[in-house]
């Protein structure tokens, strides 16, 4: 005999009302996936029958519905670093253009005076013209008062895509690439996928504190690990200019304005903090276009290696995670 007639009955009746009531739940879930999957399903139908009446019609998204309860837009905004150097500018938005999901360009823009109406009228006359499917795509200035390197992670409200590509005015790549990247985005969409890997490493030798160094692209190719890509090549989810402008620390972004340097590196340490996770390096054929960067200056590996423990300190860890992954396009390797 297990327990008296009276609790198992209360058993029983509970065990029916715990049913009843998850039964309903379910049913409403149930119901609710159809009108989705039906939705879905009717949405999907109505663009393919777009796209087969004319194949040039098809449009991302509604460009004239705009309010923010829309479905976020499924291409890429291309976040683009300039500072005057309008030949590149003009170099690379015309060849981005012609990428096939880019939804909109928007131009992180520092310099004290805006920018002229003629680059204006060139950058949308040369947007529409290397456009490939005919769909529109947005070019937007936005302009800042002082001249900062945090103006590239600002925080942008109206950002039409979940994902940017934030990229230098000097960096070209394939488009090729650029759509391999963004595939892998959708895959690990916490992340940041990128295509210039940079490692840290910690020197044993000073003292009993760790100390770290920064390890620059020969580094990358010795050890064959990275825990870094720079924001002058990648894509990473809008959230993180968010918590960029409002939950970095201000001493971080004051050092950064300060030294015109190391904004990729603290972008780098806040993502890896939030998503407990290494980015991912995608191989592609990158041309810079600009002549020598700050790259190739003197002293440039030891900047970067007070900044990486600058914001360690800060973080009060270290968030970076290391990892040997490379994604290849694998169609072009006949070696596997
Ligand atoms: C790091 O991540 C933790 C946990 O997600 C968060 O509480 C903290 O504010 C982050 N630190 C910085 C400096 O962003």
């Amino acid at each position: 005999m297990r327990g008296s007639p009276v609790s198992r009955r209360a058993v029983q009746r509970f065990r029916q009302l715990a049913f009843s009531s998850v039964g309903s739940v379910k049913i409403k879930l149930l119901l609710g996936f159809c009108i989705v999957f039906a939705l879905i399903l009717l949405a999907s139908r109505a663009s393919s029958f777009a796209r087969w009446k004319n194949p040039h019609s098809f449009v991302l998204q509604d460009d004239n519905n705009d309010n923010d309860n829309n479905i976020h837009r499924k291409g890429y905004t291309l976040l683009i670093n300039t500072w005057k150097r309008n030949d590149l500018l003009r170099k690379s938005i015309s060849h981005y253009a012609e990428c096939p999901r880019l939804d909109s360009i928007h131009i992180v823009w520092s310099e004290p005076d805006p920018p002229s109406e003629s680059l204006a009228n060139y950058l949308e006359h040369i947007v529409h013209e290397n456009t490939k499917d005919g769909h529109e795509i947005e070019v937007k200035f936005d302009i800042n008062k002082e001249d900062s390197l945090n103006n590239r992670f600002k925080e942008n409200r109206d950002l039409k895509t979940d994902v940017v590509f934030s990229i230098d005015d000097d960096v070209i790549l394939p488009c090729s690439s650029v759509e391999l990247a963004f595939s892998i985005w959708l895959s690990a969409p916490d992340t940041m996928v990128g295509f210039v890997p940079r490692m840290h490493w910690v020197d044993k030798s000073e003292n009993s504190k760790d100390y770290y160094v920064y390890g620059g692209w020969w580094s990358v190719w010795w050890m064959g690990t990275y825990s870094m890509v720079l924001s002058k090549a990648a894509f990473f989810h809008k959230k993180y200019l968010a918590m960029y402008t409002n939950e970095m620390s201000a001493s971080i972004k004051e050092y950064v304005t300060l030294n015109r340097n190391c904004e990729d590196i603290a972008m780098s340490f806040l993502v890896a903090n939030a998503s407990s996770a290494p980015p991912i390096w995608v191989k592609g054929k990158i041309f810079e276009i600009g002549s020598t960067g700050i790259s190739s200056l003197g002293g440039h590996s030891q900047k970067r290696t007070e900044c990486v423990n600058r914001f360690v300190a800060e973080f009060g860890r270290m968030p970076l995670v290391s990892t040997s992954i490379k994604v290849v396009d694998s169609r072009n390797t006949w070696f596997w």
